[in-house]
């Protein structure tokens, strides 16, 4: 009898072990999965403490709002690199939202110049803004923030406001011309601001069709057929098109849609009207993949909607520019034409010195905006 109840009293104590070491697991369950948590939060917060954190800005977004004021928090110093920002966004405000650059690059020719694009917040004075850049050799800015290129290179021009610092990256890009044919850095150039010579007959170039292959192999891959509508013309077949161009129509709706002889890019050997010349393709599964996709094959889309102001030329879907893959993927992140991305114009100078004489100083200065220009008066810059 006193066994059976040393038994029960002893497994009643087995029990009651048992019943404390599962709380005290629970306890320490409960605990590791508590810092497990803290431990991921903190890893959240670091991967945003960086450039991430900073807020971006769509480009409907007014800066000048009163309810953007500046950042009472600890303005640590922050530079952030507007290489970094992700595709198709406009520009970024800076750590404390005071100041903001609407372009993710600026591209310019060596002598020429151009504005960096900085807008500020509410409250805060662009006299509190200060520039300067990375790398003296290759540009130099004034204190308006007027980026001029001095050499061919990279560097970035430093925004700064208080503690902070945008930076922005800046290619200075060279014009030569080598036989009649101009080049910027390495591309090839054929707008109406620079033509080729009558005797430049290199016929549709290796490159353009090897990547023009690839491209037509990918896109039939996936169930889409394109092809080459026309390529390579010489100059004496871009004499004919043009020409019918204007006795068809007339010289000024010519001019819009068709390059006068010397002035097309068809003369290049680089360049393919695909499928349809027409901007209906635009809107066909084949259309639609070639303007996604054809930067992956080195080419891009050389007369864009939107652009016609830029590039000379009404919208032209069909109208495809080799120009090799890295310059592609560029102009395609940043959504740039070849005249943003190589700091060039396109407009028939002869047509502005044919203006009337009230016209001819602008035609002078804008003459003079597209020279290849020799170095400036650096002791003016300065001042
Ligand atoms: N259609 C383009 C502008 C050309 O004629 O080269
Ligand atoms: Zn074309």
């Amino acid at each position: 009898m006193a066994a059976r109840k040393r038994r029960r009293m002893a497994r009643r104590g087995y029990i009651l072990l048992l019943v404390l070491a599962c709380i005290a697991l629970a306890f320490a369950l409960i605990l590791t999965l508590r810092r497990m948590h803290k431990r991921q939060d903190a890893e959240m917060v670091d991967t945003v403490s960086g450039i991430e954190t900073i807020p971006t800005v769509g480009s409907d977004q007014p800066i000048e709002d009163p309810s953007d004021p500046i950042s009472t928090e600890d303005p640590a110093t922050t530079t952030t690199y507007l290489e970094s920002v992700a595709p198709a966004t406009t520009g970024r405000m800076s750590a404390s939202g005071s100041m903001r650059c609407d372009t993710q690059h600026i591209f310019v020719r060596v002598a020429n110049s151009k504005e960096v694009p900085v807008r500020v917040s509410a409250g805060v004075s662009m006299d509190d803004i200060s520039f300067d850049v990375d790398d003296p050799d290759v540009a130099f800015v004034t204190e308006d923030g007027e980026v001029i290129g001095l050499q061919r290179g990279n560097c970035h021009v430093m925004i700064r406001y208080k503690e902070e610092t945008l930076a922005v990256p800046v290619t200075v890009r060279e014009l030569h011309v080598e036989n009649g044919c101009t080049y910027v850095d390495d591309i090839l150039v054929a707008n109406k601001s620079y033509s080729l010579p009558p005797e430049y007959d290199p016929g549709l170039l290796p490159e353009t069709e090897q990547a023009f292959e690839r491209l037509c192999g990918d896109a039939a891959y996936e169930g889409l057929e394109i092809f080459s509508h026309s390529d390579y013309r010489s100059y004496d077949f871009q004499q004919k098109v043009y020409g019918s161009m204007v006795s068809g129509y007339s010289k000024e709706y010519a001019d819009t849609v068709s390059a006068r002889p010397g002035y097309s890019e068809h003369q290049t050997g680089y360049t393919i009207d695909c499928n349809t010349p027409d901007n209906s393709f635009a809107e066909t599964d084949e259309g639609k993949w070639l303007a996604e996709n054809c930067w992956r094959y080195g080419f891009i889309i050389r007369y864009p909607l939107g652009k016609e102001a830029i590039t000379g030329y009404d919208y032209e879907s069909w109208h495809i520019r080799w120009v090799g893959k890295d310059a592609a993927k560029e102009m395609y992140d940043l959504g740039l034409t070849l005249e943003e991305y190589l700091d060039i114009d396109s407009y028939y100078h002869d047509d502005v010195e044919e203006t009337s004489p009230a016209d001819e100083d602008d035609a002078e200065d804008a003459d003079e905006a597209t020279q290849p220009l020799t170095a400036p008066d650096w002791d003016d810059v300065e001042e």
